[in-house]
């Protein structure tokens, strides 16, 4: 065997290993319209370094919601930008240091009309402030 591809199958079953043994489990993010009316709805836009999720119309009492996995250096962030007629807000929903708040995986948040709640075990938590836009 040369030795350029007794390299490459090297590569291959660390690769593997670290893919079977440390990919992190799948993690969840929900995002709750709980506005106090349908009208405006809940606009967002979600987006990490790699992965833009596009903007989304959220109506009252929907929720937007995807799953992904942490990268293996841990650096996955995401943020969003909201818009909730002439308000706006935006902040990061997911990093790892939000993670350590958490065991289980979900990260839910609502949108209320005094700002946005974060779930940790059982209790909402204020994390945000609306913003006004002129
Ligand atoms: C939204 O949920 C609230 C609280 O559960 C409820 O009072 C309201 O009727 C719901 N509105 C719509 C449009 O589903």
């Amino acid at each position: 065997m040369t030795r350029s591809s007794s390299c490459l199958i090297s590569f291959l079953t660390i690769s593997l290993f670290f893919t079977t043994c440390f990919s992190f489990p799948k993690l969840h993010v929900t995002i709750t319209n709980t506005l106090p009316g349908p009208d405006p709805p809940l606009i967002l836009h979600c987006k990490s370094k790699d992965n833009d999720l596009g903007i989304h119309t959220v109506l009252l009492n929907q929720s937007y919601d995807w799953s992904f996995r942490m990268n293996l250096i841990g650096s996955t962030l995401f943020s969003c930008d909201f818009v909730w007629g002439k308000q706006h807000a935006g902040f990061v929903v997911f990093s790892k240091d939000i993670a350590k708040k958490l065991h289980n995986g979900e990260f839910m948040y609502q949108a209320r009309g005094d700002g946005f709640y974060f779930n940790v075990n059982g209790d909402w938590q204020k994390v945000q402030d609306w913003s006004w836009s002129y």
